[in-house]
Parts: structure tokens; C-alpha cells; sequence
């Protein structure tokens, strides 16, 4: 076995957060994966935010457009001009199509420049992008809870920025308040840590809601007196699918005096809008002039395939498909979260009203032995292990509240979900008849309340022990590749 000392300190770190105790659920996926006829008692995977329910309308043009491919009799001529392009800046019509679904995701309310538009590897490559435009290592980002696990890596683990939590909680849905910003922001700086800016998923995962108006524009307000970055996001903008409406950070750009552009940061991606991760489409779409131009420098790193660009490029501009588009996958969307919500209502489990994402932020505090993060872990590694779901705790989107769980509802047919939703009924059956009957069941642990807003702010050090003992199961990577890791299947 090769020696860890001959490499770098980010080789052999564990940032990329692949070896935690969360994916223990992926692990039962990958070996025992649920399939109807196959293996009707397998796992499920309610862990993958993947949203393919409207695939079939991209296949559809694809099969009308074969001239948009340069793998087609009708689109070989191009086969030579595409291949040999490797401009960072992009196909302009290419920038100029991602500017145009960008404004139509969002409802036609705003514009895009398309000379902002810069390329990356995902939102991954774009969130780690705009880091590197932004922050120097051991600065740190405002990130308010609970928010995707895969922030570490994204924004930490090569960059060396790091995240400070901003803690929200039930009384108020989860919204962000300019009280608890400014909490968190004011023990940072005493404890000598130089916020550059605040990070917000707006749609969220794992809440499945939009960040309203109002609290948009105090966001801005916020960062603006700070003089701080604020970098949205915007990932799940096309997946709203009941109201409120989704607001982009553009919309109150005008409603906030004096607001300084240079601060505000649009990170995007077609990998939930359209289901697409596999092409790596993501988007930095910044404000600020300096930070385009860098962020295209670097954008050599993670550029977007000739091949996919040009596709895209003929796709996104098709008006008629893009608005039907968006029009039946927020369709579909809105039914599937309504039948599996109304599934989970009929006994007894209510979700924090979502309108928008693929997955729902299940509510499963009165399932808990008593209201601890240990508690909550056994509840997790029974549905787990004996219900066969593999959903997400909240702890590994570091909620602060224990009794929370991102299920996610659009990965799979239907048929999966009435299983699951089966699965579901039974299990709570069982488990509230063996509450109210049974007064020494051993399923759940009793250990004293740990309160995490006791544990004071904390950065984010994912090399450290520390970071395993406290840290560990909330670095969960909704999207990891983990499942299909040749690493995970030679081990
Ligand atoms: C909030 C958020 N940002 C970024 C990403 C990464 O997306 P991509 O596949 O485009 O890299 C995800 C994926 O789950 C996400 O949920």
C-alpha cells in the first residue's frame, strides 16, 4: 500500500466526505436494490434528489431534431467545427440559450446577459468556481440550516473556505431571519473569522420551499451593510410546481437602495431543471464584472462539452419546447409530491409544506423516542435496515432540530412510491401501536438532549477528528456518485 505521506494534504484529507457513516444507506441500496419484479423487498433509494419524470418530452425532440446532433446523418457536417472547439467562453449561442431557459425557468420576470453566462462542471464546479473568485483559505461563507451536505466539499475542500451555520428552525418554516444572520455573523467575527459572504439554496434542499419576497430583499439588504457576497443557488428555480411563485434574487435587485451589484452571485445548473446531470451543465452567472471574467478563466477546468453545448444550444432556444418543457415537469412534479404527501397525511405524517424540489422534508419528530440526534439516528438506520427505504436524516444537512427527513419523491415510478408509501403505513402502524402498548420496546435509544445551539458556533474542519465525532453523520452527499463507485464495488 502506497505511503499517504508522499501526497497532498487535499489527497488524502477527508473532505470529499465519501467514507462517512451516512452512506451506510447507500451502501444498503447498492447492495439489496429494490426492483418490482426482481427484488420486490430491496431498498429503495429515497436519497437521490434525480428528477427523470420528464425526460421522455427531451427525448421526444431529440428524435424531431436529429440535425441538433452531431452523431446523425443530418448533423455530421458540423461533427468537424464541434469537435474542435474549446473556446472557454462558450458557443455564443450557447450562452445565449442558457440566458434564455434561465429567464424562462423563472417565469419570464427577468433577463439574462448571456455575456455573464460562464461555464462549469455542475453546480458543483460552479459553487467551487465562485469560491475561488471570492475567498482565500480559512475565510468562510454564512450558510443557513439546514442546507446540502455536499457543501463541504463543494465550496471546502479545495478551496479551504469554510462554512459557517446560520441556525433556522420550525417556528418559523425554516426561514432565515436577519436576527439569526446577524448572530451568526457577529460570533464569527469575535472568534477572529472573516465572513466573505452568505451562501443560500433558494429553492431548498433539503426544505423543498422558496425563500419569500420579503426575506429575499432582507437577505440582500443584509449582505449589502455588510459588505459581503451573496451567492444564491439557484439549482431547483424550474422545479416549482405550486405556489408561492419562485422569486430570483434578480427580481429585488431594484427594491434594494443603493444595492451594490458587485456582490450578487447566481450559481445554476441543468442537472434538476431538466434532469440532466450526466452532462454537467452548470452556470456561474455573476454581477460583478471582475468575477465573470475570472470565473471564465477558470472555467477551463470544467467546461461544458463542444458536443452537449451545441445540442443545448438548438434545444433551449426552441421557445414552443422549452415553455412545454417546464410546463409538464412542473405538472408532473406537483402530482407526484401530492399523491406522496397525501400518502404520508393519511397516516398520521405531515411534511413542512413544500412547493418546489424533488423530495419533501418529512416530519418524524413524534416518532422519537425523545428529541436527540442519537434518537433520531437509530429511528434513521431502522427505516434504514428493517422498513428498506433509504431516506436522509437531518442531521446530515445539519438541522438543528432532530425528528427531520429529506425524502426524496421524483427519482422513481409510481409504482415505487405506492410501494414505499405500503412500507410507510406499516411501519408507523407498528411503531405508534408499540409506543402507546409497550412501555419497554428497546427500539429507540434514551440518551439526554443534546442542543446544538449549545455547542456554540463551529467551523466546518472536515480533516479533523473533531469533525468525525461531531460532524460525521450529517456529511451526506444527496447526489454522490457513491452508489456506482467502482471504489465502493471492489470494496
Ligand atoms: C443545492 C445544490 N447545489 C448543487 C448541487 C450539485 O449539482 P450538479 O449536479 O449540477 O453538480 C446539488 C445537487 O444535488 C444541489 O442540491
Amino acid at each position: 500500500m502506497a505511503s499517504n505521506s508522499l501526497l497532498s494534504k487535499i489527497a488524502t484529507n477527508d473532505g470529499h466526505g465519501e467514507n462517512l457513516a451516512y452512506f451506510d444507506g447507500w451502501k444498503a441500496y447498492d447492495g439489496n436494490p429494490f426492483h418490482a419484479t426482481q427484488n420486490p423487498d430491496g431498498v429503495i433509494q429515497m436519497g437521490l434528489a434525480e428528477n427523470p419524470l420528464s425526460l421522455d418530452v427531451i427525448e421526444e425532440w431529440i428524435k424531431k431534431n436529429p440535425k441538433a446532433s452531431i452523431c446523425t446523418p443530418e448533423g455530421v457536417a458540423e461533427f468537424k467545427n464541434v469537435a474542435n472547439f474549446q473556446d472557454y467562453h462558450g458557443f455564443p449561442h450557447f450562452r445565449k440559450a442558457i440566458a434564455n431557459f434561465m429567464s424562462k425557468a423563472r417565469g419570464g420576470r427577468v433577463k439574462f446577459d448571456p455575456d455573464r453566462v460562464v461555464m462549469a462542471g455542475g453546480a458543483t464546479g460552479a459553487n467551487e468556481t465562485v469560491m475561488f473568485c471570492l475567498a482565500d483559505p480559512g475565510d468562510a461563507f454564512l450558510v443557513p440550516s439546514p442546507y446540502y451536505p455536499a457543501f463541504y466539499r463543494d465550496l471546502g475542500w479545495r478551496t479551504g473556505v469554510k462554512i459557517v451555520p446560520v441556525d433556522c428552525d420550525s417556528s418559523n418554516n425554516f426561514q432565515v431571519t436577519r436576527a439569526a444572520l446577524e448572530a451568526a455573523y457577529e460570533k464569527a467575527r469575535n472568534n477572529n473569522i472573516n465572513i466573505k459572504g452568505l451562501i443560500i439554496t433558494n429553492p431548498s434542499n433539503p426544505l423543498g420551499t422558496t425563500v419569500d419576497r420579503d426575506t429575499l430583499t432582507s437577505l440582500v439588504k443584509f449582505i449589502n451593510d455588510k459588505n459581503i457576497h451573496l451567492v444564491c443557488d439557484e439549482i431547483y428555480a424550474g422545479t416549482v410546481f405550486s405556489c408561492p411563485k419562485f422569486t430570483c434574487v434578480t427580481e429585488v435587485l431594484q427594491d434594494v437602495k443603493n444595492c451594490n451589484r458587485d456582490l450578487i452571485h447566481i450559481v445554476y445548473s441543468l442537472s434538476k431543471d431538466m434532469g440532466v446531470p450526466g452532462l454537467r451543465i452548470g452556470i456561474v452567472y455573476s454581477y460583478n464584472d471582475t468575477v465573470v471574467n475570472c470565473a471564465r478563466k477558470m472555467s477551463s477546468f470544467g467546461l461544458v462539452s463542444s458536443q452537449t453545448q451545441h445540442m443545448l444550444s438548438a434545444m433551449l432556444l426552441d421557445d414552443e419546447f422549452v415553455s412545454n418543457f417546464l410546463e409538464t415537469s412542473s405538472k408532473r412534479l406537483a402530482r407526484r409530491h401530492r399523491f406522496f404527501t397525501t400518502g404520508l397525511e393519511e397516516v398520521g405524517i405531515n411534511c413542512l409544506k413544500g412547493n418546489a424540489g424533488l423530495f419533501c422534508w418529512m416530519d418524524l419528530r413524534k416518532l422519537l423516542k425523545d428529541q436527540t440526534f442519537e434518537a433520531e439516528m437509530v429511528l434513521w438506520r431502522m427505516i434504514i435496515n428493517k422498513v428498506k427505504l433509504n431516506v436522509s436524516p437531518g442531521s446530515s444537512f445539519r438541522c438543528v432540530e432532530p425528528g427531520w427527513f429529506r425524502v426524496c419523491f421524483a427519482n422513481m415510478d409510481e409504482h415505487t412510491v405506492e410501494v414505499a408509501l405500503k412500507r410507510i403505513r406499516a411501519f408507523v402502524g407498528l411503531e405508534g401501536d408499540k409506543k402507546s402498548n409497550n412501555a419497554d420496546h428497546q427500539l429507540f435509544v434514551n440518551s439526554p438532549r443534546k442542543n446544538r445551539r449549545q455547542e456554540g458556533l463551529r467551523l466546518s474542519f472536515p480533516a479533523t477528528r473533531r469533525y468525525e465525532e461531531v460532524m460525521s453523520p450529517r456529511m451526506i452527499s444527496p447526489h454522490s456518485p457513491m452508489p456506482r463507485s467502482p471504489l465502493l464495488r471492489a470494496s
